[in-house]
């Protein structure tokens, strides 16, 4: 009677499908009501024989019901698992959603490759803030009180708060400035960075980039200076027979002063850069003037070198083909898109700076 009952639930225990099923029949036999309880609690109606016997009997069904019942618990484990892991599986190898991949702004991308080519040269980056006084943004750099160059500046002026006349800098030269009051020659930096000028048009904006330029020690003179931006602008550009014309021009901070014209065509209303007989107008430049040392504190019967400037959006529209310079800063996804570079795109002259 007892193989039969052995046989009725280990039937059952193989048959349960889920861990629920098997702990139901689990209740059924070895549970308080369950039938093998039920009869270890008959033991008591039995002669002491009978009850020995019966009860090794009933110990050893119970045992063998409970390891059947575990075997399963165990297999009905391993087949969730197994399910489990193969509908919640991920392909790691899978590549990154293209939704969450960011862009370099052009603007940056061509800042550091300027300081790249720079810094191959030995300069280092010097900075300023973008709040400067009347005497780091022009009286130091030897524009007088009352200097019609002022004007052609649009500055911005902050509210009068009192002792001295605040701005957001027109130019990136107040940085030579607090650099030649902060260091002794030998000088050689470059300061990226932002600046302002009230202005807005197909070619000006109220905030616009520039990279200034400045070397200062006892022998450097004009030569260096053309040396040094021909090398820049021809690794820039990466055209290597780039041709640069130096025109006099006038700047109250240099003397001589020249504006720099690299080589184009324009041939067909498209703009090509190289030996092609035409001339566009790329950045200003010359021998730091006498009176902008001695306003640093250097001794300018000592010392002498020089300086340069660029405009880092004026630059970017010509080496990426950018026509409008407001697009640069109305945070259209879309152009970032087109225009920005990839995150790892890092510049770099030893690996080519450009794409
Ligand atoms: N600061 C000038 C500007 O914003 C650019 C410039 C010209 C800077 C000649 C220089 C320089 O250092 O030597 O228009």
């Amino acid at each position: 009677m007892l193989d039969a009952l052995k046989d009725e639930l280990l039937s059952q225990v193989n048959a349960a499908a889920d861990l629920s099923a098997l702990d139901e029949v689990r209740v059924s036999a070895l549970g308080k009501k369950g039938r093998i309880t039920g009869f270890m609690k008959e033991l008591g109606n039995l002669t002491p024989d009978e009850r020995k016997e019966r009860g090794q009997a009933l110990n050893a069904l119970k045992d063998e019901i409970a390891a059947a019942i575990d075997v399963r618990k165990a297999d009905l484990a391993a087949a969730h698992l197994k399910a489990r892991l193969e509908a919640e599986r991920v392909d790691v190898t899978l590549p990154v959603r293209p939704e969450t991949e960011g862009r370099i702004h052009p603007i940056s991308q061509t800042m550091d490759e300027m300081i790249a080519i720079f810094a191959e040269m030995g300069f280092s980056v010097a900075e300023g803030p973008d709040i400067e006084d009347d005497f780091h943004n022009f009286t130091a750099l030897n524009f007088p009180p009352g200097h019609p160059a002022r004007d052609m500046h649009d500055t911005f002026y902050l509210p009068d708060s009192g002792d001295k006349k605040m701005l957001l800098r027109t130019h990136t030269s107040p940085v030579q400035v607090r650099t030649m009051l902060n260091n002794k020659p030998p000088i050689r930096i470059i300061a990226p960075g932002r600046t302002y000028r009230s202005d807005y048009d197909m070619t000006h904006t109220p905030m616009f980039h520039q990279i200034e330029g400045l070397v200062i020690d006892e022998a450097t003179n004009m030569g260096h200076l053309k040396g040094c931006l021909v090398e820049f602008c021809r690794a820039f550009f990466d055209v290597d027979d780039l041709p640069l014309r130096f025109r006099p021009s006038f700047f109250p901070f240099t003397e001589p002063s020249a504006e720099v014209d690299i080589g184009c065509s324009r041939k067909g209303g498209e703009l090509k850069l190289g030996n092609y007989g035409d001339w566009l107008e790329i950045l200003g430049c010359g021998m730091v003037h006498p009176n902008v040392l001695e306003a640093c504190g250097i001794d300018s019967t000592r010392y002498q070198g020089f300086a340069f400037g660029m405009g880092v959006e004026r630059v970017a529209m010509l080496k990426y083909g950018i026509p409008d310079l407001r697009t640069f800063f109305e945070a259209d996804l879309r152009w970032l898109k087109h225009y920005g570079f990839a995150a790892l795109d890092i510049p770099n002259i030893a690996h080519g700076l450009t794409r």
